[in-house]
């Protein structure tokens, strides 16, 4: 049998992808990229924007051609939207058999294998299973490896913030932490095959805390596995950059010299609005340290354009905060509100196409600040890991510098996916920092 799993949102949910895999695999069943040969079609879904439900629902409904071909394929729906919408997802599209939630996932080997069920209106309830569970951390499990040398490991799940945009919690569920020797049990398997990097995954990675683990000593018990040589984290949240963890951000080798911060408005009044619990100062205060002691430490952030209630003023403070913190990328999001939040209860003033000029104006911004970031890379030698050839010309390959910057180069000699070398950044092609490798 063959499963097939398309993924939409977060790297959370690339996560659980590799998990659900896993269970698949351990099932006896094998992936395919090919849903016309899938027995199972499983959309791992997200919920944060309008916009991401409408692509699911839309691609989901597109695999009718393969259950009219077959009746014994089971389309599956898990990740945020199945906790959403629920039951209503059956009926909105009838060729779905199951919806899982996130903190079900554990049921879909009984679910799927050795109880398989006859979908029929009857057994509607059984076939869908969204409860959350705050036990629920997958212990002792592990999601298969995202490549042979880099991979992500969930470290929290869920989250209490309720920003009062984000569905996260209602999504996902209060937040719970991994326990350390659990989360290190998984990084040394991962380790032991080859992997060097390593990504921890969190709605607020950084609040993480386990007996007397805190991410530092986390970060410090990671940095400590042989094999590992770069650490990764997403996503941190600004209330939690204690001087502790900044020591541990700067002074440990291993851990890498970018972060990837949520901003979301550059206008202390937003902010608050939507509950972000720190302020444009506090903000400012962390980029301070980050960029004071390393002025090419790799920044990227969330901004959402068009929040209810955003004035022109605020949306300059934003512009404002972005020329000032000079990001080394950005996701820019059109507020979309989502029912059961807080600000969703608002009634908006802004038009779409108000929401989109912003947005647009944002990006320019942006986009002119990036280019302006990679400048600085020129003339650098950086060292690179290595990912893969490029997709554009064989010849050449793809890695990422410690600071997180893609470099294409062409290798000297044999080079393989996993590899570190060192490139000197000697051009730069629209986006593209450009190296030669140099010998060492
Ligand atoms: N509308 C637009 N963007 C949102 N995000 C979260 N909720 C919303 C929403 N309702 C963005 C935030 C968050 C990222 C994952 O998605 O910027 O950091
Ligand atoms: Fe990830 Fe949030 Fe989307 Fe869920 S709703 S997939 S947690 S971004």
């Amino acid at each position: 049998m063959q499963y097939h799993i398309a993924t939409y949102g977060c790297q959370m949910n690339e996560y659980d992808s590799l998990l659900i895999a896993k269970m698949m695999e351990s099932q006896g069943c094998t992936a395919t990229d090919d849903p016309a040969q899938a027995d199972f079609l499983i959309f791992n879904t997200c919920s944060v924007r309008e916009k991401a439900e409408e692509t699911a629902i839309a691609r989901i409904s597109k695999m009718k051609c393969y259950k009219e071909a077959n009746p014994n394929v089971r389309i599956v729906v898990v990740g945020c939207m199945a906790k959403n919408l629920g039951e209503s997802l059956m009926k909105k599209r009838r060729i779905i058999d199951f919806v899982i939630g996130p903190d079900q996932y554990n049921k879909i080997p009984e679910i799927l294998f050795s109880r398989p069920v006859i979908p029929t209106k009857g057994n509607r309830k059984y076939r869908v299973l969204t409860d959350f569970d705050s036990e629920e951390n997958y212990l002792g499990q592990s999601a298969k490896l995202l490549s042979p040398f880099s991979t992500h490991v969930t470290i929290q799940r869920g989250c209490n913030k309720h920003c009062s945009y984000c569905i996260v919690p209602y999504v996902r569920g209060p937040e719970k932490y991994r326990e350390t020797a659990d989360v290190l049990r998984e990084i040394k398997e991962a380790a032991d095959k080859g992997v060097s990097e390593i990504t921890l995954l969190g709605q607020t990675v950084n609040a993480y805390k386990s007996g007397n683990d805190t991410f530092a000593t986390l970060l410090n018990k990671v940095s400590e596995i042989s094999g590992i040589q770069r650490i990764r984290f997403v996503s941190p949240h600004p209330k939690y950059y204690t001087p502790d963890l900044i020591e541990v951000l700067l002074g440990n080798a291993k851990v890498a010299t970018s972060a990837h911060i949520p901003l979301q408005s550059g206008s202390d009044a937003m902010l608050k609005k939507m509950r972000r619990q720190h302020t444009v100062d506090e903000f400012l205060r962390i980029v301070e340290k980050l960029r004071g002691a390393n002025p090419l430490y790799g920044l990227s952030t969330d901004i959402i354009s068009g929040f209810v209630g955003e004035t022109e003023a605020d949306f300059e403070k934003t512009l404002e905060m972005v020329r000032e913190i000079q990001f080394d990328s950005a996701f820019m999001f059109i507020y979309s509100p989502r029912e059961g939040t807080e600000s969703a209860k608002e009634q908006e003033i802004l038009s779409a196409e108000q929401k989109w000029e912003r947005q647009a104006r944002l990006v320019e911004l942006q986009n002119e600040i990036t280019l302006q970031r990679n400048q600085l890379m020129l003339g650098r030698n950086e060292e690179i890991l290595v990912e893969r050839p490029s997709s554009k010309n064989p010849e050449e390959w793809v890695g990422k510098t410690n600071n997180f910057k893609k470099v294409v180069f062409k290798p000297v000699g044999e080079i393989h996916p996993g590899d570190y070398l060192v490139c000197n950044i000697d051009d730069i092609r629209g986006w593209t920092l450009r190296g030669t490798p140099i010998a060492q």
